[in-house]
């Protein structure tokens, strides 16, 4: 199975600027890049902060520029969400069955879990019991191996301001993975707005640049500024068997600069 990994796409309500850059003209541009280069794609998944204020307007347009897609599209709620906003244009999506936007979907060999991640009125990742009773039922009705999609982080990723908004009390989470971590294949978050991938407590994890704007590398400072940057767009190419979890990072804004670099008959190697 092949999906799209897109992140943060932060559309604002009159679809004009943010940072300096149009969140709704780089998703327009991402969605018409990912259909030419990947039109077998099974899936797209938007790990959160769909919109940068959580206006209704946003989520039209939202719905807009996800409309060209032939297949289903999986989003979650970030910090700069609104719930109750987000299910009013999306009624189609799943929620549990406490109103959280938690769903599970089967992609390939893997459980994928979908999980919500938002508290109104704070930008930082909360998971309380009640949430985690949904997840720890989900990975316990299942032998798969299973893909989690959530907005924050529930490790640190070392930049101070950042850390400070991620999942901030991981009990309740982490009590609920709890004997299923070996079979927690790969973590897909957001937030971040920054390619990283790692490991923590033996679980893959990853992350990309958002379609608008980007966080900068800044592991020194302290935690009282968030930096920005205008470092490359990017989407996730995700495919999956049942070997690997394998994630291809597209620049999608400046990918079409291609040239031919080596005929591969200079290295002696015969090609189909
Ligand atoms: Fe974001």
């Amino acid at each position: 199975m092949k999906f799209i990994h897109l992140t943060d796409t932060h559309l604002v309500a009159d679809a004009g600027l943010l940072y300096g850059t149009n969140p709704k003209q780089r998703l327009q541009q991402a969605v018409t890049h990912l259909l030419a280069h990947q039109p077998d794609a099974q899936a797209v998944v938007i790990t959160g902060d769909l919109t940068h204020y959580g206006h209704a307007e946003a989520y039209v347009h939202l719905r807009e520029c996800l409309a060209p897609l032939t297949m289903p599209v999986y989003p979650i709620l970030g910090n700069h969400d609104s719930r109750e906003r987000f299910l009013q244009h999306f009624a189609h999506i799943d929620t549990d069955a406490n109103g959280f936007v938690q769903y599970a979907r089967d992609f390939g060999p893997y459980l994928a879990l979908f999980l919500d991640t938002n508290e109104p009125g704070v930008h930082w990742g909360v998971y309380c019991e009640t949430r985690a009773s949904w997840l720890r039922a989900r990975l316990a009705e299942s032998n798969k191996p299973v893909l989690l999609f959530m907005h924050h982080p529930f490790f640190p990723i070392g930049i101070r301001s950042m850390d400070a908004l991620s999942l901030l009390d991981t009990s309740a989470f982490l009590g609920a993975i709890n004997g299923f971590e070996h079979r927690i294949r790969h973590v897909f978050f957001g937030h971040i707005h920054r390619p990283i991938c790692g490991t923590f407590r033996g679980m893959a994890y990853s992350t990309l640049h958002g379609t608008n704007h980007q966080v900068a590398l800044d592991l020194h400072s302290d935690a009282s500024c968030i930096y920005g940057s205008h470092e490359r767009s990017q989407y996730g190419v995700v495919m999956l068997n049942e070997e690997q979890v394998l994630i291809h990072a597209e620049d999608f804004l400046n990918s079409d600069q291609r040239y031919r670099l080596h005929e591969m008959a200079d290295y002696a190697i015969a090609t189909a």
